[in-house]
């Protein structure tokens, strides 16, 4: 029974492709960070590090931090704001917004609701997921389902964080890496075949530790000592969630491209979680893809969390064709991690 058991653990969990006829399409994308610049040399006067260093293992030159009293639903309520513009779109007329986040506004309501709330989005119903880096990924695929079952017309998905909320400015491994920001996109029905194709997402609860805030929930509640202890803080073991990192985003990218048989030449653009450029270099690199065909902009935001990938259409929008083939992939804290495979839907 016990090597059973063991056999069934190691089998390959792979989620099928889909064959459904309606297809979710990102019709609108909106993006925002804070003016306030935080520079690698800002960074050396609070804490033992040097400019050298962060760029030359991270690829990060500077990251934003919003100002206190402000939160993430701030960085949402700018996004879909920008959306609605574009489309000339009233905000009554959203059925549902998902919110990816670690740092909602507040443990509850959920960050959606506030939103909602602070745009007008009266017949909007919404919640929030929690899937660290990987957030945007699962609250993409969430949202795609109740386009494609014909339930919903107009879905908002956000990522954003405000990681400057939850980042100890005294611990050099972490407070080096994070930003705030955020961004937003619309899914509406497609028109044509462009749209979500495919997906593949992973968890795995026994990476917790490596990657994780440890006190603020129902185990830890906050306490003078779990403040004493700076335990309300990102808590990162790096070089180990490098290396799930580095293995997993690759694995799953390549694994996506196979099963949807593309190929190096085939995709246009890698859309990566930007944690690390080493990392996305690796899954480039397992990809085939020409560096023309891998979005970055770490330099300019650091790690944002379920920020980064929506703020990556945001800023290259006006690159992305109708028809474009375009790969997303996350690894994150949980561990969680994922790609899905899209054909871009608009001319910009
Ligand atoms: O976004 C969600 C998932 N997160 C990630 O994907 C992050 C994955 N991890 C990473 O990106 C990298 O591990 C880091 C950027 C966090 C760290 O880079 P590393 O190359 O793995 O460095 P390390 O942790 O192995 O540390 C190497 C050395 C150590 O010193 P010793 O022990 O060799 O003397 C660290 O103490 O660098 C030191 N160090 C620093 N030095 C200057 C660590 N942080 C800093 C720093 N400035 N900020």
């Amino acid at each position: 029974m016990k090597r059973l058991k063991n056999l069934f653990l190691h089998l390959p969990v792979v989620n099928q492709p889909k064959t459904k006829d309606m297809r979710a399409a990102i019709t609108a994308v909106g993006g925002y960070v804070p003016d306030k610049i935080v520079t690698n040399k800002d960074l050396e006067k609070l804490v033992d590090t040097t400019d050298e260093w962060i760029l030359s293992r991270t690829g990060i030159k500077e990251r934003r931090k919003m100002e206190d009293g402000t939160a993430t639903s701030d960085i949402c309520v700018v996004a879909i704001n920008q959306i609605l513009a574009k489309k000339n779109l009233n905000p009554q007329d959203i059925d549902l917004i998902i919110v990816a986040t670690v740092t909602p506004d507040h443990v509850f309501p959920a960050t959606a609701n506030i939103v909602a709330n602070k745009i007008g989005a009266i017949n909007a119903w919404g919640y929030d997921v929690s899937a660290a880096c990987s957030g945007f990924l699962f609250a993409l695929e969430t949202g795609s389902k109740f386009i494609e079952c014909g339930k919903h017309k107009k879905v908002i998905v956000c990522g954003a964080d405000k990681m400057s909320a939850i980042v100890n400015y005294q611990d050099r491994n972490t407070c080096v890496i994070f930003g705030d920001g955020g961004g937003a996109v619309l899914l509406e029905p497609s028109e044509d075949e462009n749209g979500i194709i495919d997906s593949i997402l992973r968890s795995d609860g026994s990476g917790q530790e490596f990657l994780h805030q440890k006190a603020g929930g129902s185990l830890h509640p906050p306490t003078h000592e779990t403040i004493d202890a700076r335990m309300h803080y990102v808590h990162q073991e790096g070089k180990t969630v490098f290396k799930f990192a580095v293995t997993n985003m690759a694995e799953v990218s390549r694994q996506i491209m196979d099963r949807n048989n593309l190929t190096g030449d085939s995709v246009d653009y890698l859309c990566a979680h930007q944690a690390n450029l080493r990392i996305i270099d690796a899954t480039a690199k397992r990809m085939e893809l020409d560096d023309s065909k891998v979005l970055i902009n770490i330099e300019k935001y650091g790690n944002t969390t379920a920020g980064t990938i929506p703020l990556l259409f945001s800023d290259f929008e006006s690159k992305f064709k109708k028809g474009d083939n375009i790969v997303l992939a996350a690894f994150g804290g949980g561990f969680t991690w994922g790609a899905i495979y899209l054909k871009w839907a608009y001319n910009s």
